[in-house]
């Protein structure tokens, strides 16, 4: 389309070869800085994908004439003790009758799961083929690894078969306001509340079970019956997986009537809601893929896979929420299509404009799928919580600043940048060590030459109460002499290949053999090596970091295992292969949690891969991004679908990872990271330094202050994680959890709340612009944070100023949001320090909210050892009671906590009458009587609201008290 350029559209042209001769000459540019294709699969090179694909195209194109080969024997169902029973028949074209156990279990929580085997294969009844000695069950440990609980079936569940009309119903879940019916034939699951069709199970017999074949050999001159190109031995790369059990995939639709909007199944750099991926204008074209990868460079608004998977899909209309969850560690891809919502008698009251319909297939392993009713965002978090378990609650300083690059070279310059850090007065936590610390890429060892000492280097981090994370990764050296590789060897520990023997593959170090974390074995070792005896020079203040997890192989197919590569219990890779990231770091954390006999301590462990289930143990990160405008915008998506997901505590490497940021991009990344639950900055090793302090006035400034907003309000992130560790919800807000009536709201990802705090967000993430729309979806008052200027009028979109200097950050009105204004060095630091409570007033002149502290590092919380408290402010008292609940060590720690009081007490929106006064009175439970402190009132002017500071109530942010103004 080489027509005529005007000068403007040549302009451009000019700056592109001006870019590409820059990229040339610096380092970073060497790469290719987008995603190398060729090296993964599309869905027409994965055999599954392709034969699930064209199976869905084949009913599409059958229209009513489809005949879904499933259908429910009903002479076989039996409902015992909340567990449904039957067998599922696939008849075949060859007139073949496929027997496939049914199991539907309702659990107490509400939640349903059903799971479909085969059962042939359960009684091993298969051949496998070039002598393999692999299990011939189709996997069922995936849930060994991601379930912690909430599985006790409900046992008043109400039955009604009625083989006569072929349908099956139960009532069932809190107060029977749930109902699954059944039909028989073909095989369809109807999941209503209150009457309301809201999930639907191979609605469009898409449902596809391949079972055991064995490989016949068609005479020369015939063909086979069917097309078996994808069936067998399948090459890639120059990789070819040897396929022993022959095809063996699942596939399932899963359709949500009436809504729209479809988030979760991440990892994805993509919009928080999802996209449809059957082509057309602003569609995908390929499945949303879950295969975890070390993806090099990868690219945006995309379906490809990255490092992480949680195959849990959250589906949202205007006032009702349902989710699924796909118990599957196999390759999976989903499809997903919207439609006209259709009028169906089952589907009454259906308020949303589209249906969404969705297609799993996994390469193998059971089908085991979770349907939750919800009704609303709050309730699934919970019930997928109660399932999967909920966040770690993380020690204090994880949810500090971490500075990280690869690589801080010796313990010399760990040093000199943490006195750099103090010298310019900006507060970090952790400093981290990328793999150059280690002797020649040997994990558990530090290279004699560059890290001489890491003792004095962690003394000295001690002093200020900072940490240090240093790397270890599960590809371990094949080196003779190594000890950790003689004895993985030894203890025979490591992964194998198809052929038995141990797995040789390329990684870092070079020639490399993989820790099997599937083995209780493996489990056992490994845990110790991270005793301090064994991890010479580690420290109580040293904390791990478990990368190239998926695991990243150099030279293996899609840079990752061979699928037909061996675990402990006969499992191939191709079933195991998403979990493979979480039992490493499950191995991790059990040896972090006791380094030493008696010195329990929560351990802080960042992952790259993760599986469902990995929130119990540590933070993830969105791995390598780049330097670059539009990943700084992809970030916050993906950060807060990782909360949808339930494993809110992520972020992404601040500053990008590849490339070098300017100094707009770096500033506007750090007011962006500061809201990431996980706020680390990192650097490829081919990068300038950008620690915050060389970059210049006024940058230096803008950004030490961003991180200051981060230490402020660290109080109330706190607040957040523990609210997250008990109920599963998300630490940082999409628009429609808080709002999930407003449709405006459905899709927006660029703006949210922190935790319960009414704190809303709203980052730059735009090179040159200078303010941002911000959408208020109530008719509260909004606040700015800073200048208190107020914004007002719900379904509307205000223009908030937001020069380079400027966080956009607003306070929804009713909230009490509890700081500590002063700066220090560390977070450790900052433990004895007073309390600041701003509240945040409404229409009604009313506030409430809720602050958790403990001693950030230890298990003793578990003992009652923390304070939890409720603030509410109404009828001009402000109130401060307890909410936590007793335990051996409360009291303890009460007192010591005893000199830790509230030093300040910011009222928004203070109505105009105290202008007149001067005073407030005080009331401490435990006090002799009332005290009075001052009260300071500033009127409102032009557009920002009046307020009031009370100096030095002196209460105690343990105590119950009462402030009267
Ligand atoms: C990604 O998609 C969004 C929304 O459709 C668009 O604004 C953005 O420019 C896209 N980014 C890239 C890198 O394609
Ligand atoms: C949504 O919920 C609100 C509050 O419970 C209720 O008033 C409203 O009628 C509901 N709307 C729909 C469409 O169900
Ligand atoms: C690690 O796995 C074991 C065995 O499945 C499990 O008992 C334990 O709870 C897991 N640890 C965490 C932190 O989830």
């Amino acid at each position: 389309m080489a027509g005529s350029r005007s000068l403007k559209q040549r302009l451009p042209l000019f700056l592109t070869v001006l870019t590409i001769l820059a990229c040339i000459i610096s380092p970073v540019g060497m790469y290719p800085m987008s995603v190398k294709h060729e090296n993964f699969k599309k869905c027409s090179q994965s055999g599954f994908c392709k034969r699930n694909r064209a199976y869905a195209d084949e009913a599409v194109a059958s229209g009513s004439n489809w005949k879904a080969p499933y259908e429910l024997d009903s002479s076989s169902i039996t409902l015992e003790d909340g567990y449904l029973r039957g067998i599922v028949i696939k008849s075949t074209e060859s007139g073949e009758k496929v027997r496939l156990p049914l199991t539907v279990s309702f659990l107490e929580s509400g939640a349903t799961r059903v799971v479909l085997d085969e059962e042939r294969r359960l009684k091993g009844d298969i051949e496998l083929r070039h002598g393999s000695n692999i299990r011939k069950e189709r996997y069922n440990e995936a849930e060994k690894w991601t379930l912690v609980g909430a599985l006790t079936p409900n046992k008043v569940a109400s039955f009604s078969p009625e083989p006569e009309t072929g349908f099956t119903k139960v009532l069932y879940g809190p107060e029977n306001q749930y109902q699954l019916v059944i039909r028989h034939a073909p095989l369809e699951l109807l999941f209503q509340r209150d009457g309301e069709t809201h999930v639907k199970l191979n609605d469009r017999g898409l449902l596809n079970l391949e079972h055991w074949r064995p490989k016949v050999d068609v005479p020369e001159g015939e063909t086979a019956p069917e097309d078996e190109s994808t069936w067998w031995e399948e090459s890639f790369g120059g990789n070819t997986d040897s396929k022993p059990r022959g095809p063996e995939s699942v596939a399932l639709d899963i359709t949500f009537p009436g809504y729209e909007h479809v988030y979760g199944i991440p990892e994805h750099a993509d919009s928080l809601s999802l996209r449809e991926t059957r082509g057309g204008s602003g569609n995908h074209e390929e499945p949303y893929r879950m295969y975890n990868s070390d993806v090099f460079e990868y690219e945006l608004n995309s379906t490809m896979t990255l490092y992480g998977t949680i195959p849990y899909m959250q589906a949202h209309r205007k006032n009702s929420s349902v989710a699924v969850f796909w118990l599957n560690a196999a390759e999976t891809w989903v499809d997903i299509v919207k439609s006209k919502s259709t009028t169906n008698p089952l589907s009454l009251g259906l308020t949303g404009k589209k249906t969404t319909q969705t297609h799993w297939f996994s390469e193998s392993g059971q089908l085991d799928v979770f349907v939750f009713l919800g009704p609303n965002p709050q309730t699934l978090s919970k019930t997928y919580g109660e399932l999967t378990g909920y966040t770690q609650l993380p020690q204090q300083f994880a949810i500090a600043y971490h500075q990280c690059r690869w690589n801080y070279v010796t313990d010399e310059d760990v040093k000199e940048v943490d006195v750099k850090f103090d010298r310019y007065q900006i507060p970090y936590d952790v400093i981290w060590l990328d793999i150059e610390y280690t002797d020649g890429k040997k994990y558990f060892t530090w290279d004699p030459m560059t890290f001489a000492d890491p003792k004095g280097m962690q003394e000295q981090l001690d002093e200020s109460e900072r940490k240090l994370v240093v790397i270890i990764d599960p590809h371990l050296k094949n080196e003779n002499g190594y000890p950790i590789i003689d004895e993985l060897k030894s203890k025979d520990l490591a992964i194998k290949n198809k052929d038995g023997n141990i797995y040789d593959g390329w990684c870092w170090p070079g020639s490399s053999h993989w820790v099997d974390c599937f083995s209780p074995a493996a489990i056992s070792w490994w845990k110790g090596l991270y005793s301090y005896d064994k991890f010479k020079g580690t420290f109580p203040n040293t904390f791990i970091w478990n990368d190239m997890n998926e695991p990243s192989v150099f030279n293996g197919p899609e840079t990752t295992m061979p699928k037909d590569n061996i675990h402990y219990g006969n499992w191939e890779h191709r079933d195991v292969h998403n979990i493979n990231g979480m039992t490493v770091v499950n191995a991790t954390f059990q040896g972090l949690v006791e380094r030493k006999k008696g010195q329990l301590q929560r351990p802080f462990i960042l992952t790259r891969s993760f599986y469902a289930g990995t929130q119990r143990m540590g933070a993830m990160w969105t791995g390598d991004n780049q330097a670059e405008w539009s990943h700084l915008a992809i970030s916050m998506p993906m950060v807060l679908n990782q909360g949808i997901a339930g494993f809110p505590f992520a972020g992404a490497d601040v500053g990008g990872f590849f490339g070098n940021p300017d100094k707009d991009l770096l500033v506007r990344w750090y007011q962006t990271g500061i809201w990431y639950p996980f706020f680390r900055a990192h650097a490829h090793i081919d990068t300038r330094r950008r620690e915050p302090y060389l970059t210049g006035e006024p940058y230096m400034q803008i950004i030490s202050q961003a991180i200051r907003l981060r230490y402020q309000l660290l109080p109330a992130w706190y607040t957040a994680f523990h609210e997250a560790s008990l109920t599963g919800i998300p630490i940082v807000r999409p628009q429609y959890y808080i709002h999930p009536e407003d449709e405006q709201g459905f899709a927006m990802d660029d703006q949210f709340y922190v935790g319960s705090t009414g704190l809303l967000a709203k980052p730059v993430v735009a090179k040159d612009q200078e303010s941002v729309d911000i959408y208020l979806s109530d008719n509260e008052k909004y606040y700015d944070y800073f200048d208190y200027t107020i914004y007002q009028g719900g379904g509307k979109w205000h223009n908030v100023p937001a020069p380079l200097e400027k966080i956009p950050l607003l306070m929804q009105g009713g909230h009490v949001i509890p700081r500590k204004d002063r700066p220090r060095r560390s977070s450790g630091l900052m433990k004895w320090d007073p309390y600041t409570l701003v509240v945040v007033l409404d229409e009604s002149g009313a506030a409430d909210g809720t602050i958790y502290v403990d001693d950030g590092e230890s298990y003793d919380f578990e003992k009652g050892a923390y304070i939890h408290r409720q603030f509410t402010f109404v009828d001009s008292t402000f109130i401060s009671e307890d909410i936590g609940s007793k335990g051996p060590k409360t009291d303890g720690y009460l007192k010591s906590m005893s000199d830790v009081r509230v030093e300040k007490i910011v009222v928004v929106g203070a109505p105009a009458e105290w202008e007149q006064r001067t005073t407030v009175t005080v009331i401490e439970d435990g006090a002799k009587g009332a005290t009075h402190a001052s009260l300071q009132f500033t009127r409102g002017e032009s557009g920002k609201a009046a307020y009031a500071v009370v100096k030095n109530p002196n209460v105690g942010i343990g105590r119950s008290w009462k402030i009267e103004f």
